[in-house]
């Protein structure tokens, strides 16, 4: 295929275009990237079920009573009542998210306590079964019936423990059998990103900053929606210290901290540079509870609430407020996302009649720069400059045969792909998705492949696809809902698992075009797609390509302006020499070999051939 660059005429990409599409699934959030280790911390239930002591045990015969009649706050109103033999070490343990990793590093701890007690707690980091000690610290405390005392610690291991397979205790010595004490809030954080307060799993917000990200999808998917009428996502909820957030039964069956809340999504934001995507409830559950256009005014004002909060000044009642938490500077936001999926769960008529509408006005009238993003490709009728989301879940096929998809996408229905993935195995030739079919474990090499093309096809109309987010983000080994996921992870951070798709979105991405540039090929797309552009920031020709379905090697000859003899671009080739049905299983080894090389042009520009099943990045120097 001869392929030939033009300097000029194309279009301007969306900056934003490689981002990210964040909710807590797959014990993503709470378990994964909230660094927090104690799992059911604040006695608020360990799965949907109501309030509950699981996963804590009693440490030295103790008796375990959850009891509510003196609360540590509204929000918290369960603790754990401890009672045991006098003059006998008790207390209570707790077996982390699935275990908890012992390294050497500072581990910063913090419980509540309320009962009579003038003595030392001790905390400590153990192996699970042995009782091998890794780290503990003695707590002086003078705490007092009828009140709530705060005490913090630190615990530092000397050295790690062989596996996760470990617990953390708090316990104490009664002086007689009557002395039992409450507990609540009990917290343990190793170091974070940042070294951020209530903050995120290092290597986690490593792997995503390495992905070059532009935006963050933010707070779902399905998880802002609540899977019934009062169970949604609540931005207001998620405020302020520990002990003022109720957490909420999550989408996903699992019950939601909310230590991850609005704030901290913000902070993230800032932390990896990019820009929120900040998606407010529509008034529809997952179950179909509709709230009435007569109702519906309240929700419409609180997100304009939360966009006071987090844009406002001290003179606003809600900018004060964020303030007053300590957030002097405003978190700007430019784009807010009204619902999700509002075209499932026969949700589109009241979406078109009156939802869309409704959130969109109020907006616009306040901020009316901010770009408002409708949750569906199906919205209507277009009102102002609003942008549609579109998602796909399917076949490699179908995501192969999608090059051209985006062609149709007008300047006036612009969209955001802000779910992606292709995840069945090519049975079918329907383009919507099975839901009843197996989803594969992981991504496999196949289906990066297809969603390479699927990319490309974004990319060349990126003037009108504004960015693209592969969902879901992240997969706790231990307890997932859905598969596959662009990173898996478990308590073990030497485990943390990048997927094939992650190795070509971190391709695609750290490879930006500022402009698309018109090209001339000999040849029509496939088995071959590609794109070429420049990066006016690095002054830099791009030309992306992947092979799909093919029984020999696409040869290339690739020219751009000014193109002679001796010029050099540097070819990044991603292949997996396990096949097309490779895939980077969970703490084994990465299926995707990455080559680079040095190629130099001919007169008639730069030869290289792309194998079967492969991805690639050509970059070379503007002349
Ligand atoms: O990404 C998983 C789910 O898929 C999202 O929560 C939802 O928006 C979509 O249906």
């Amino acid at each position: 295929i001869t392929v030939s660059v033009s300097g000029t005429g194309g279009v301007t990409s969306s900056p934003l275009l490689y981002g990210l599409m964040f909710e807590d699934i797959n014990n993503s959030g709470d378990g994964g990237l909230y660094a927090e280790l104690i799992k059911n911390r604040g006695f608020q239930g360990d799965s949907l079920t109501a309030a509950s002591l699981s996963p804590w045990t009693a440490v030295g015969g103790a008796t375990l009573t959850l009891q509510s009649t003196s609360p540590l706050s509204s929000a918290l109103p369960q603790s754990v009542n401890v009672k045991g033999k006098a003059n006998t070490a008790i207390g209570i343990s707790n077996p982390g998210y699935w275990g908890i990793e012992v390294k050497p590093q500072t581990y910063t701890g913090s419980f509540y306590v309320m009962g009579s007690y003038s003595g030392l707690f001790t905390a400590n980091l153990q192996a699970a079964s042995g009782g091998k000690v890794y780290a503990q610290a003695n707590i002086t405390s003078e705490s007092k019936k009828g009140s709530w005392t705060k005490h913090t610690f630190t615990l530092k291991p000397p050295s790690a423990a062989p596996d996760t397979n470990n617990v953390f205790s708090l316990s104490f010595t009664p002086t007689s059998s009557s002395q039992t004490l409450n507990f609540n809030l009990i917290s343990l954080f190793p170091p974070t990103y940042n070294n951020r307060p209530n903050g995120m799993r290092p290597d986690l917000m490593n792997a995503l900053k390495d992905l070059n990200p532009s935006f963050l999808r933010l707070p779902g998917g399905n998880n802002l929606e609540g899977g019934s009428s009062g169970n949604e996502w609540k931005w207001e909820k998620t405020l302020g210290d520990l002990t003022e957030r109720p957490g909420r039964t999550g989408d996903w069956g699992y019950y939601n901290t909310d230590g991850i809340g609005i704030i901290e999504y913000l902070l993230w934001c800032q932390d990896l540079d990019v820009e929120p995507v900040l998606g407010v409830f529509a008034g529809m559950n997952l179950n179909g509870d509709l709230v009435p256009e007569s109702s519906l005014q309240t929700y419409v004002q609180d997100s304009l609430n939360e966009l006071e909060f987090l844009m406002g000044s001290a003179s606003t009642t809600y900018g004060k407020k964020r303030i007053a938490l300590g957030y002097p500077e405003p978190f700007p936001i430019k784009y807010v996302e009204v619902g999700n999926e509002d075209n499932l769960n026969n949700g589109l008529a009241s979406y078109n009649s009156y939802r869309f509408a409704m959130f969109h006005n109020a907006i616009i009238e306040k901020y009316p720069d901010m770009k408002i993003i409708a949750s569906t490709t199906e919205w209507k009728p277009q009102i102002g400059n609003s942008i549609g989301d579109a998602h796909e879940y399917n076949t490699p096929d179908i995501f192969a045969s999608e090059f051209h998809k985006f062609d149709k996408v007008t300047k006036e229905h612009m969209t955001l792909v802000g779910e992606y993935a292709a995840v069945q195995a090519n049975l079918r030739t329907n383009t919507s998705t099975d839901w009843d079919a197996p989803f594969v474990d992981h991504p496999w090499w196949i289906g990066a492949v297809s969603e390479a093309i699927y990319e490309l096809g974004a990319e060349r109309n990126s003037d009108r696809v504004i960015g693209l987010s592969y969902a879901p983000l992240l997969q706790n080994m231990d307890s997932h809902q859905w598969h596959p996921d662009l990173i898996s992870f478990n308590a073990d951070t030497s485990k943390t698992t990048l997927s094939t798709s992650y190795e070509r979105i971190k391709l695609f991405s750290n490879n930006r075009f500022t402009a698309v540039l018109p090209m001339t090929s000999s040849a029509a797309f496939g088995p071959a797609y590609y794109v070429a552009g420049i990066n006016d920031d690095t002054d830099m020709y791009i030309f992306k390509a992947a092979v799909y379905n093919t029984t020999s090697e696409v040869p290339f000859t690739l020219s751009f302006p000014g193109t002679t003899e001796g010029r050099t671009a540097r070819l990044t080739l991603l292949t997996a020499p396990g096949g097309a049905y490779a895939m980077n299983t969970f703490g084994g080894p990465n299926a995707v070999d990455t080559n680079v090389s040095t190629i130099t042009a001919s007169g008639s520009g730069f030869s290289f051939s792309l194998p079967q099943w492969s991805i690639a990045v050509l970059t070379t120097g503007r002349r």
